[in-house]
């Protein structure tokens, strides 16, 4: 992405700061063509995680160009990995697997790092990964996922921030074990799953995730040899085997990035198309979407038409798949913000993902904010401003807020974006948007 700089009349006195990208959003324009969505970032990140499991080279198609798959690149690179990467491939050998332990440095600065501590295990009998921090949306504990590698036989130590697992034993294996789950927790099903299948014997997940991330992790291993069943439902079965062999494996289309796409079609009232998707994958988000009077029309088994038809209030609640996303609340409230009416969104997933209700509302919304609950009376437009994206989703949410409202804005907070979204502003350029990605030379 080319950066072009601003010119802003500085005070010569001012003291250089780091030039911080923005992005600048002229509103009001409306949309139209197709739009491509990139393969899932919270898929590739937990197969990439997996990969660690194949016991030979293996290969990934369709991964998305983010900074968060780099980071994860990194950490599965420092313990021995050999990656190469060619345009939306990448290619993993882990004959050479050297250690098991995880530089906190890498890690810190990705949470879904954590999830290599299942696969080292079930690999190399141990792991030392450092505990991964909490974000901006809660605190992130992996208790799930510690307690169920206990049940596996491993032994956890938490001590200075760091988590030590070991399997005792001969063949420092891991044995198959019945793990309840207190919450369908993505990460914890995923890590427990990935560990049980080099286990000994049958592991069973109940009251397990089933969000599509988690049958396309199952698909992968299968791909490998794996014998996993039930996988999409809240009950999961695992038979251990002794290695996995290699696979050249496609990632599914992002359902988040489909249905963030989906939601601007809405918000700035035009008609165009997203492809390629999995609608079964965006059910929750087709219903309410249409609940507001939008109409979402199947023109192919993997490409869905959005035709605007005004905007009505409606109420959604985030739950574990399948209930509506938690990844896809700040956008859905974006576009509850000018909904006809009083919507109620409330939260069930994270404690603290509101950040951006305050940013709306220096938009001109009207949100009322009761704990995880936010009450929104819709406005009939919203007004450009300057405005800070908090976390990844919100970023988003608040460049859909932005080419809906009228005049300009200028988001700061952009490396949150692109953590996440593989090139969303040239997306939403080629769609007729007004949106360009400026450095400032002063802030
Ligand atoms: C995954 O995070 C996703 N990230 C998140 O996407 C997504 O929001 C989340 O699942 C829920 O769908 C990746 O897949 C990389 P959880 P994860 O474990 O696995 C509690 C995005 O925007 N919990 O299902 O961390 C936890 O505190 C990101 O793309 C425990 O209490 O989510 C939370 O309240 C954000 N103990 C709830 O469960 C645990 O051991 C759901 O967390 C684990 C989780």
């Amino acid at each position: 992405m080319e950066d072009r700089t601003i010119n802003t009349s500085a005070p010569a006195t001012k003291t250089k700061t780091t030039p911080e990208t923005i992005l600048k959003i002229e509103g009001g324009h409306q949309l139209s063509g197709e739009i491509r969505v990139s393969g899932a970032k919270n898929s590739a990140l937990a197969i990439i995680a997996g990969t660690l499991l194949c016991s030979e080279e293996c290969r990934l198609t369709n991964v998305p160009d983010l900074a968060d798959i780099k980071r994860m690149g990194d950490v599965i690179a420092s313990l021995g990995v050999a990656i190469k990467a060619e345009s939306g491939s990448l290619d993993f050998d882990t004959r050479h697997l050297s250690t098991a332990e995880a530089p906190y440095e890498l890690v810190s600065k990705l949470r879904a790092s954590f999830f290599i501590i299942g696969p080292l295990l079930a690999r190399m009998g141990e792991a030392k990964v450092p505990l991964p921090g909490g974000c901006a949306i809660g605190a992130r504990p992996v208790d799930l996922h510690v307690r169920g590698l206990r049940a596996m036989g491993a032994e956890v130590l938490i001590e200075h921030g760091v988590v030590q697992a070991t399997v005792k034993g001969n063949r420092r294996r891991l044995q198959g074990a019945k793990i309840y789950l207190d919450y369908p927790s993505v990460g914890a099903t995923e890590t427990l799953m990935m560990a049980a299948t080099l286990a000994e014997g049958q592991t069973i997940l109940e009251n397990a995730a089933q969000e599509p991330e988690v049958v396309d992790l199952a698909n992968f291993c299968r791909s490998m040899g794996a014998t996993i069943i039930g996988d999409g439902s809240n009950k999961i079965v695992i038979q251990g085997c002794d290695r996995l062999h290699s696979t050249n494996y496609p990632i599914i289309p992002d359902r988040i990035e489909a249905g963030t796409f989906l939601v601007a079609g809405a918000i700035t009232q035009s008609e165009f198309s997203v492809f390629p998707v999995v609608p079964d994958h965006l059910r929750p988000v087709i219903a309410k979407l249409e609940s507001t009077g939008t109409k979402v029309i199947a023109d192919a088994p993997d490409r869905l038409r959005l035709v605007p038809q005004g905007l009505r209030a409606t109420d959604i609640e985030t739950l574990p798949y399948p209930g509506f996303p938690t990844d896809m609340q700040a956008q859905f409230m974006a576009l509850l913000t000018l909904c006809e009416g009083t919507s109620v969104v409330t939260e069930t997933v994270f404690e603290n993902r509101m950040h951006h209700v305050a940013e709306f509302s220096r938009m001109g919304a009207v949100i009322k904010l009761k704990g995880n609950n936010a009450i929104i009376n819709g406005v009939p437009f919203l007004s450009g401003a300057p405005v800070m994206a908090t976390d990844l989703r919100a970023s988003a949410a608040l460049v859909l807020a932005a080419l809906a409202a009228e005049g300009t804005t200028i988001m700061r907070g952009v490396h949150h974006m692109d953590r996440g979204y593989d090139n969303l502003e040239g997306k939403f350029k080629a769609l007729g948007a007004k949106i360009e990605r400026l450095t400032a030379t002063d802030i």
